[in-house]
């Protein structure tokens, strides 16, 4: 595996590969790498001849107050975490590469409607950063294949809206999300909760599939709804949102239609923000 922080040398290796008619997979991330990544990068391994994966803590996409300074930045164990997973090419540039100009001077990529709700709605600014980081990086990788986690489900919805609108010839592929034993959605930030915290947080999972149980018996979403905000209040979270929206849209889900349906959480457990969502049918 090499790790390459130039445009330049990068753009050399995919040029090759796409001369011998080799097909490209690309696996974006932030970086401090766990199994829910690497799942990403084995689905991205089964389906292209080469595998790149980019760790960039995107300055543009954290709001002033939110943990960009702190995010968990490990290379040196990324990197041996990616050899042992099978990536070609662990793309690490630094802030100048991708921002030549400044994050804040960067001409910036906006996706209307979907990014509004929910995340959006407690981040401002967030998937304008996401947006504007994951077509740039497209522009930088030139990959065939993207694959991204349902675990942000609303990022995931966000890009594949950036890639049809803006025509990137780029596929997007959706992986599940993978989960520690009790439940809790792997992510870097759980590594800021405590080990009592962590058992806690297991009440989100838990309260997404009660939601799903409610809605498949017939109860409307906003009760639904209402039941997990007690839930998740009475075991001592502080909850932006708990919902339920149509899968394909996330517009708030008409009664009797027939949608698959998503339900979202995100919450406070002390100073951490988790989120989580779970895709069911209505029956
Ligand atoms: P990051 O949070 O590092 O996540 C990188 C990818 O891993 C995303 O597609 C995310 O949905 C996926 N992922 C995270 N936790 C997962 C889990 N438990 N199971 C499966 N997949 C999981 O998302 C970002 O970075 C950034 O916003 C990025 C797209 C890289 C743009 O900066």
């Amino acid at each position: 595996m090499q790790t390459v922080d130039t445009t330049q040398a990068l753009r050399a290796l995919v040029r090759q590969w796409h001369r011998e008619g080799l097909r490209v997979g690309f696996v974006p991330t932030m970086g401090n790498l766990h199994d829910g990544h690497f799942s990403l990068v084995k689905l991205a391994r089964a389906q292209c001849d080469r595998v790149i994966v980019s760790v960039f803590v995107n300055p543009t996409q954290f709001g002033p107050n939110e943990d960009f300074s702190r995010y968990p930045r490990t290379l040196a164990q990324d990197q041996a975490g990616l050899l042992a997973h099978g990536c070609d090419v662990l793309f690490a540039p630094a802030v100048e590469e991708v921002y030549p100009f400044g994050a804040a001077a960067a001409a910036a990529v906006e996706v209307p409607v979907v990014t509004e709700m929910l995340e959006g709605a407690f981040r401002p600014g967030h998937f304008r950063g996401v947006a504007t980081v994951v077509a740039k990086l497209f522009n930088l990788v030139q990959p065939d294949v993207a694959v991204f986690g349902q675990k942000d489900y609303q990022q995931l919805l966000t890009i594949r809206r950036l890639v049809t609108d803006l025509a990137f010839p780029i596929e997007i592929v959706a992986g599940p999300t993978l989960r520690e034993s009790n439940g809790l959605a792997m992510s870097s930030r759980n590594q800021y909760l405590s080990v009592e915290e962590r058992e806690r947080a297991a009440v989100i999972h838990q309260t997404l599939q009660a939601m799903r149980t409610a809605v498949q018996a017939g109860q409307s979403a906003d009760a639904a709804e209402r039941n997990a905000l007690i839930t998740l209040e009475s075991a001592g979270f502080r909850v932006d949102y708990a919902a339920i929206r149509a899968a394909d849209d996330l517009s708030p889900p008409v009664a009797g239609a027939s949608h698959t349906l998503v339900a979202l959480i995100a919450a406070r457990l002390s100073a951490t923000r988790l989120i989580d969502n779970l895709l069911f049918s209505r029956t």
